[in-house]
């Protein structure tokens, strides 16, 4: 099975020295040149829309002359795409934010020119009709830090190029038909998968993404077990993988995820019994591991977490008896252990 994504660290951009990016700043501002590429590119893309005189905001999108206007107003008015509606510039008139949420575009991002964007940070598309695949050249968006592309019909593979995206913080593209996902992320902060058809194992190398928080998986078809590397993402407060074909145990290393506060591993086909290294996680509030093939008995350090408000396990195999530290747990508020085969009721 291939792996899901192929994560790797370059460290060689690590230290680029920031006074040769101002220095590349100053020598080549660039602004109208830019612009008027910007604005073409972006012309290009929406004529490549269906129905582009439909959508509720593209209208201001046009380079026409203002015929309203005898004045003065120069050309560079008019070509640029700054004042467009969705489009943010910078100070030197390039584009740096592209924001068409629910925009009611329908269409494909194959006549979009990524290399026309260089300064571009935060590209938005969520909530629109988009299909066909993400093309390789996003990775032309050398800065980009946020990439929306959620509840859209993008289909086929993420392009592994997403991983030359080496300042990418926030990545949503849940909600779509993406199936296998192999990219190299590095600066994720934000990791939305989830309502995919993403199939494959979890890397072990996941575990390189230490500034990793949320980390969204959730109904896909992602097999194969939990690697052990994830007890590394030690910045992890959300851990979805729920729904899925995961298998395997439940790895002790999650003990280390100290920030955690939701973990849902429900509907998979998990084996072995809960680690006692859960009760390690002092901020998790979310205990979710109901529908899977969990056995063993349940951990009494789960009445160190003293924050846990809602803790599921039903329909396992879990057999004795319900420790009596689950009665210290003073937040809980929902406790669901029915199906959990066997477990004696002793509550106190
Ligand atoms: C815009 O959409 C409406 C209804 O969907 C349609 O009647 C109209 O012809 C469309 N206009 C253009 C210019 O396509
Ligand atoms: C041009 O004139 C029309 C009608 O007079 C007006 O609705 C429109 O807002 C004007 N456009 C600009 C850019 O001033
Ligand atoms: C302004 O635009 C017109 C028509 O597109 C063009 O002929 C003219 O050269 C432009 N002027 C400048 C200063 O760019
Ligand atoms: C994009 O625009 C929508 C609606 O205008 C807004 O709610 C959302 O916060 C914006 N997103 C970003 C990342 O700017
Ligand atoms: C895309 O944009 C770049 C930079 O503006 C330009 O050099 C290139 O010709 C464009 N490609 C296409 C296919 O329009
Ligand atoms: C744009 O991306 C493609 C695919 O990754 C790559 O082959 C090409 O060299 C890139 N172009 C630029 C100008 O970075
Ligand atoms: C999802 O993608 C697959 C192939 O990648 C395609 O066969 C299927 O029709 C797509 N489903 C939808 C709802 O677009
Ligand atoms: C996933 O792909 C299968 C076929 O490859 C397709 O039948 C199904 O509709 C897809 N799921 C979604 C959510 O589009
Ligand atoms: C990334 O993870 C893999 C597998 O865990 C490891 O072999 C590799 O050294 C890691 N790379 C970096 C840069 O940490
Ligand atoms: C993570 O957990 C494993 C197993 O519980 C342990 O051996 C390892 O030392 C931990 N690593 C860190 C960084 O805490
Ligand atoms: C779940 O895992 C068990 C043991 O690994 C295996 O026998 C069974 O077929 C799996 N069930 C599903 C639905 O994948
Ligand atoms: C539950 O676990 C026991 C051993 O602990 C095993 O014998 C039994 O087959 C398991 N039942 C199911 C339904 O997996």
């Amino acid at each position: 099975m291939a792996p899901l994504l192929n994560i790797s660290i370059s460290s060689n951009l690590q230290f680029f020295p920031a006074f040769i990016l101002i220095l590349i700043l100053i020598l080549f501002p660039c602004p109208s040149a830019a612009t008027t590429s910007e604005a073409e590119a972006l012309l290009k893309w929406k004529n490549s829309l269906h129905n582009p005189t439909n959508h509720s905001l593209l209208p201001s999108w046009n380079l026409l002359p203002s015929y309203n206007s005898t004045s003065s107003s120069t050309n560079s008015s008019h070509s640029s795409c700054c004042q467009w509606i969705g489009i943010v510039c910078n100070e030197f008139g390039s584009v740096t934010e592209i924001n068409l949420t629910s925009s009611n575009l329908k269409g494909t991002l194959q006549y979009f020119n990524f290399s026309s964007f260089p300064n571009l940070l935060s590209f938005v598309l969520n909530g629109n009709s988009l299909y066909g695949s993400i093309p390789s050249q996003i990775s032309n968006l050398t800065r980009l830090t946020h990439l929306d592309l959620g509840w859209n019909q993008l289909s086929g593979n993420i392009p592994f190029e997403i991983g030359m995206l080496v300042c990418l913080e926030v990545f949503w593209a849940h909600n779509n038909n993406l199936s296998e996902e192999v990219g190299e992320l590095h600066s994720l902060m934000v990791l939305y998968l989830y309502d995919n058809n993403l199939s494959g194992t979890i890397p072990s190398s996941i575990g390189n993404l230490s500034k990793l928080s949320y980390l969204a998986l959730q109904e896909n078809k992602i097999s194969g077990s939990i690697p052990k590397e994830v007890g590394q993402l030690s910045s992890l407060m959300v851990l979805y993988l729920y729904g899925n074909y995961l298998s395997g145990s439940i790895p002790s290393s999650i003990g280390n995820l100290s920030k955690l506060s939701n973990l849902a591993l429900s509907t998979n086909n998990i084996t072995g019994s809960i680690p006692k290294e859960v009760g390690q996680l002092h901020s998790l509030m979310v205990l979710y591991l109901y529908d899977n093939n969990l056995s063993g008995t349940i951990p009494s350090s789960i009445g160190n977490l003293s924050k846990l408000s809602n803790l599921a396990l039903s329909t396992n195999n879990i057999t004795g008896s319900i420790p009596k530290e689950v009665g210290q747990l003073s937040s809980l508020k929902e406790l669901y252990l029915h199906k959990t085969i066997s477990v004696v009721q002793s509550l106190h």
